[in-house]
């Protein structure tokens, strides 16, 4: 029997399965591995289930000396530091594929709410100032048959370009190693560079993991790219996006609109981002329909439980 940490109550049966064959531990909403239940354990844990909002780096690993797994609830892992895991034997495990299609959902709703003024027009609704029909009021983007541009084409990203086929929508994506040819013709999403993909979208999804590599991509001078009237949307990582950057293209232009689930700084949302109507705003709750958040919490226990028994984990971070 070994001692786990599980950050925070989880939906589902993740947590009885794990008790079930170990000591668990279940720390606070809210607190996590920032709380008193963990500080006391912390060098006894020899299991992690943890959060996207904890952060695994060097200082906790050295507080966690009996560490032999850190099962993630989420697809991402930049909350933690795949290298030191690495070099002290530690397995990262995530949750790939349960999420893909509820995220791709939620992509779609901002994409469609972003461009069609539904959150807006909520407002507008309650606050008593709808004063009827008329033929200028609230006029958006139009979504069907305009151009998506998809950054990364990975299970989500393919979710997101079977929706916008069904709404006639031509595809557009950018990835370092493109598809197969013939997955990109089955889902009819065309490869292009970033840069190309940003001057000849009318709407721009992000699908990429947080790395270095990808942090800030929307930047000024790809936002600068962007069609007069393009939408972006970001169910990804609030920190692939330059917040102050997408401020200045939406009250300067091209950018006329965005969707956002997520932010550079969460809970925190930019002040400038907050105070437009332009910008639709989800508090970071892409993969959160219930059977989704039960399977990836089942499957993050169910990883943890194969590491402390000595087996493979079923979806490890390579
Ligand atoms: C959610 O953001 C996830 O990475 O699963």
């Amino acid at each position: 029997m070994a001692r786990v940490f599980v950050s925070c109550p989880l939906p589902g049966d993740a947590v009885e399965r794990l008790a079930s064959e170990h000591d668990v531990v279940v720390g606070e909403e809210h607190v996590g591995i920032r709380g008193d239940a963990f500080a006391r354990g912390a060098a006894a844990f020899e299991g992690l289930v943890a959060l996207l909002t904890d952060r695994v780096d060097v200082a906790l690993l050295a507080a966690m000396p009996r560490l032999r797994v850190v099962a993630n609830v989420a697809v991402g892992v930049d909350n933690v530091d795949l290298g030191a895991c690495r070099a002290r034997g530690v397995a990262v495990t995530n949750t790939p594929g349960v999420l893909t299609e509820a995220t791709a959902d939620l992509a779609f709703g901002l994409l469609v709410a972003a461009a069609r003024r539904i959150a807006e027009g909520d407002r507008l609704v309650r606050a008593g100032r709808f004063r009827g029909w008329t033929p200028s009021y609230l006029l958006g983007a139009r979504v069907h048959g305009a151009t998506l541009g998809i950054v990364g084409l990975g299970r989500i990203g393919q979710a997101m370009a079977r929706r916008a086929r069904g709404f006639g929508m031509k595809v557009l994506y950018a990835e370092r190693r493109p598809l197969p040819a013939e997955l990109g013709r089955a889902l009819g999403a065309t490869h292009t560079s970033l840069d190309d993909l940003f001057a000849r979208a009318d709407f721009v999804s992000l699908h990429c993991p947080l790395t270095a590599d990808t942090r800030h991509l929307v930047d000024a001078g790809r936002l600068a790219r962007m069609k007069p009237g393009a939408v972006l949307v970001n169910t990804a990582r609030g920190g692939c996006v330059d917040e102050e950057a997408l401020a200045d293209a939406l009250e300067h232009g091209p950018v006329a609109a965005a969707g956002l689930d997520v932010f550079e700084d969460e809970p925190r949302v930019h002040p400038r981002l907050l105070a437009r109507d332009d910008v639709v705003l989800a508090p970071h709750i892409g993969s959160a329909d219930r059977p989704t958040r039960e399977a990836m919490a089942r499957i993050a226990a169910d990883n943890a439980l194969a590491v402390l028994a000595g087996r493979p984990p079923l979806t490890p971070v390579t």
